[in-house]
């Protein structure tokens, strides 16, 4: 089956937060929403087929995993990853974000730090502040077309660190870490006594020319210290269903893990949550999955184009995974204020701010090109008339 990802799907007034949120994200709402990160493609038959079909049932009553929702998920992540991981090892969690949040609860205490690396997905901060972990901010270093780790920081800053979060593939920069550098977190990380929490949501959208390393499997060190955390959600473009998995090695961390999640009444989903997971963990979902990053391959190649033609000062960081694409805006001369003003009001386009990933973030912006081609163009028209007005 040719699946079409040109079709445009109205998403106003559907509690859509993309939509929903502009206000207050823009104070404005006539402006291109390009920031959350989901897709504005149809979810995949298969997922709503799953859904009737438990619709007809009749009774949406409590629902546990089945042992085939383990299992479809232990055979996907040996397919995709060759990570080899039995159903006992799985355990369901409402979001990877929630995984986070129940990490935190079993490993660390109030008080407790835990290290990040900025720039970063968001939440990795917002979550250890909201539930009174000290945040130790680590820096990655600017090369000159994407970011690295400064292990020379990381063995300073990771000191008297309970636990450390890690993004792998990197959103923001969309960056597949390599074995050697996750080997190298490992042996920092084990040496200083720290767990690392690897959220690895984009794995599944190595965008093709790259590979993702699961961080668990690149040293015994990593084994023992990893939980790890991916999602159905957002390769198959439903995060509203709330189905998310965390794999841990470790007979002892998953023991203390698990028993924290299921006694917390964590690891049930809800009603359609298993369904979609097992129609998505299949050849017809790896077939759409496959389909849907060649159009989002010819949405960065285009956009990568657009602005080395019409704003050859906006540099693109290419994503090695998802759909994320984080711009490098700073040779426009602008405060981040200014910026952020700019792409508002000027371009009329709703992207993520930099700074929301960190002070390292200033001087960018994050665009979603999970969205039909024209409204990647209707962007860059915009932003290419902007432009010259500067
Ligand atoms: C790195 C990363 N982790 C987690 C999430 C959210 O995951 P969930 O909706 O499963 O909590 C996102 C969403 O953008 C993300 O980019």
């Amino acid at each position: 089956m040719v699946y079409n990802f040109d079709e445009q799907v109205r998403r106003e007034h559907t509690d859509c937060f993309k939509y929903e949120g502009l206000m207050d994200l823009c104070g404005r709402t006539d402006v291109l929403p390009l920031w959350v990160a989901d897709m504005d493609f149809r979810t995949p038959p298969f997922v709503m087929n799953a859904i009737a079909r438990r619709m007809q049932q009749g009774i949406l009553g409590y629902t546990c995993g089945m042992p085939s929702y383990k299992e479809a998920i232990c055979r996907w992540v040996k397919r995709l990853h060759n990570m080899d991981v039995s159903p006992e090892m799985v355990s369901y969690v409402p979001g990877v974000v929630s995984g986070i949040f129940l990490a935190l609860q079993t490993f660390t205490e109030k008080g407790d730090k835990v290290l990040i690396q900025q720039p970063v997905y968001h939440p990795f901060h917002l979550v250890p502040e909201a539930t009174g972990r000290i945040v130790v901010q680590n820096a990655l270093r600017r090369t000159a077309d994407s970011f690295e780790m400064d292990f020379e920081a990381l063995e300073r800053d990771i000191q008297g660190c309970k636990l450390m979060v890690l993004c792998n593939p990197h959103n923001p920069a969309g960056i597949c870490w390599s074995r050697e550098t996750l080997q190298r977190v490992a042996a920092i990380c084990a040496k200083a006594g720290a767990i690392v929490v690897s959220d690895e949501i984009h794995c599944d959208m190595v965008l093709p020319g790259h590979e993702h390393v699961p961080f668990a499997t690149v040293s015994e060190e990593a084994r023992r210290i990893a939980i790890t955390l991916q999602a159905p959600s957002k390769t198959f473009n439903m995060p509203g269903i709330v189905c998310s998995h965390a794999i841990v090695f470790n007979d002892s961390l998953r023991r203390a893990y698990f028993t924290y999640i299921e006694g917390t009444d964590q690891d049930l989903g809800n009603v359609f949550a298993y369904d979609c997971a097992r129609a998505c963990y299949t050849d017809e979902g790896n077939e759409w999955r496959q389909q849907m990053l060649a159009y989002v391959q010819g949405n960065i190649d285009y956009l990568q184009q657009a602005l080395s033609e019409c704003c050859p000062k906006i540099r693109m960081i290419r994503p090695e995974a998802s759909f994320l694409v984080f711009l490098d805006c700073r040779e426009l001369g602008l405060t981040h204020p200014q910026l952020e003003d700019f792409f508002v009001n000027k371009a009329r386009l709703a992207l993520n701010s930099g700074a929301m990933f960190g002070t390292l973030g200033e001087g960018y912006m994050r665009l979603n090109v999970g969205c039909p081609r024209s409204t990647l163009q209707q962007a860059v028209k915009q932003l290419e008339e902007a432009y010259k007005e500067l």
